[in-house]
């Protein structure tokens, strides 16, 4: 059997990623391949790294894309930082909080949780009094948590991390390139990221960063990792290796192509302005949402511009709805997960899908499906 000639229809994104990509990071996807030792590609590695220091706000030396989505990213920090026996302390106020502890429970590492109702923040306070009880190898929080809409503010914890002695570790997936990040300025010792969220660059790769602090624990290890491909001591010398680099995988070449024109294009927008073009955008969608009665989940001050995790007006079916919004407008949202199920939708305004033209389809078609409901 031949399967038919690849042609679904075009979406608008607006869920939690992918978002749109801009027609200059398809159109790199699309440059012919060259080997992934080619001294070119080696230089598109480069670029990507100087660019990625700029966007993360940091001077790490090792700071590259995974060539595996942002849950490659988190695994690669976790299970490099962690050795069976050493303690964690994950914050846990959403899914991804809890694939983290997770995934400290499969590196053989003891788990202590700081939990926060879903929607609300974690608050400094039960990091310090969790700090009280154990002596963890590293403290582990999302910065914008994708299944609720909560921006975490970082500072404070971070602080709090590192008169405890241990490393700091921050999940960027959602927030970098929506949502100020400073890496170095936040004493952030380990990020990771996705390229499919405000990047707005197809998904496959995640960006990661660590400090010199972090990697001397990495390189410092008495057990082997136990990925072998994850290790960031084997993967060190192909990722910032200079002109010596070393085979270590077959890098995806058209992702990393795509990735390094979607830097240059957040760059060329400018960084500050991109985080206002997120405001102001959200603010567009929160005044047509409130005014066709859904109410946020988050209190205004901790709300991600990015990702709104808004509760349903009364009346309006939430399958039902959705699947209207993708069958006659086209237009993607994202379902609520766990507790938020059937009540709850995630909007997302990221990157490309982050324009005043994505906001009025998406309010015009509501107002349609909501008067024939
Ligand atoms: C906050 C957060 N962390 C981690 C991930 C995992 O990323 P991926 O789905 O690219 O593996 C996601 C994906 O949605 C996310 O939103």
């Amino acid at each position: 059997m031949i399967a038919g000639e690849l042609n679904p229809t075009p979406r608008f994104l607006m869920g939690p990623g992918p978002s749109d990509a801009h027609p200059r990071v398809l159109r790199a996807m699309a440059t012919p391949l060259i080997g992934h030792l080619d001294p070119q590609f080696i230089e598109v590695m480069n670029e990507t790294r100087a660019m990625l220091q700029e966007i993360m706000r940091t001077e790490n030396e090792m700071t590259f894309a995974v060539s595996a989505p942002g849950s490659a990213g988190m695994e690669t920090c976790l299970i490099n930082l962690l050795e069976p026996g050493d303690e964690a302390l994950i914050c846990v106020n959403g899914v991804f909080g809890n694939r983290m502890a997770d995934i400290v429970e499969r590196c053989g590492a003891k788990l202590v949780r700081v939990d926060a109702p879903w929607g609300e923040i974690i608050e400094p306070a039960q990091v310090r009094a969790a700090l009280g009880t154990c002596r963890p190898r590293l403290v582990a929080i999302v910065h914008g948590e994708t299944s609720t809409g909560v921006c975490q503010p970082l500072e404070e914890i971070g602080r709090l991390t590192h008169e405890a002695g241990a490393l700091f570790l921050v999940d960027a997936v959602t927030s970098l390139a929506g949502v100020d990040v400073r890496v170095d300025d936040w004493g952030i010792d380990a990020l990771y990221s996705g390229t499919q969220k405000c990047l707005s660059a197809p998904p496959g790769m995640s960006p990661i960063t660590l400090s010199p602090r972090a990697m001397k624990v990495v390189t410092g290890r008495k057990t082997k990792v136990q990925s072998w491909f994850l290790d960031l001591n084997l993967v060190a010398s192909y990722v910032t290796g200079g002109a010596k680099r070393s085979y270590h995988h077959t890098a995806p070449i058209s992702n990393a192509f795509a990735l390094r024109e979607a830097l240059r294009l957040v760059l060329e927008e400018g960084i500050e302005a991109r985080f206002e073009r997120h405001r102001r955008i959200h603010g567009l969608l929160r005044d047509g949402l409130e005014e066709l009665g859904f109410e946020f989940v988050v209190k205004t001050e901790h709300r991600l511009p990015q990702l709104n995790a808004v509760r349903l007006p009364a009346g309006l079916d939430d399958a039902t709805a959705r699947r209207r919004l993708l069958e006659e407008f086209n237009i993607e949202v994202g379902a609520g997960l766990g507790d938020f199920a059937g009540k709850v939708w995630r909007i997302g305004l990221m990157g490309c899908s982050c324009t005043e033209n994505h906001v009025n389809m998406l309010l015009a078609a509501l107002r349609r499906i909501m008067a024939q409901a």
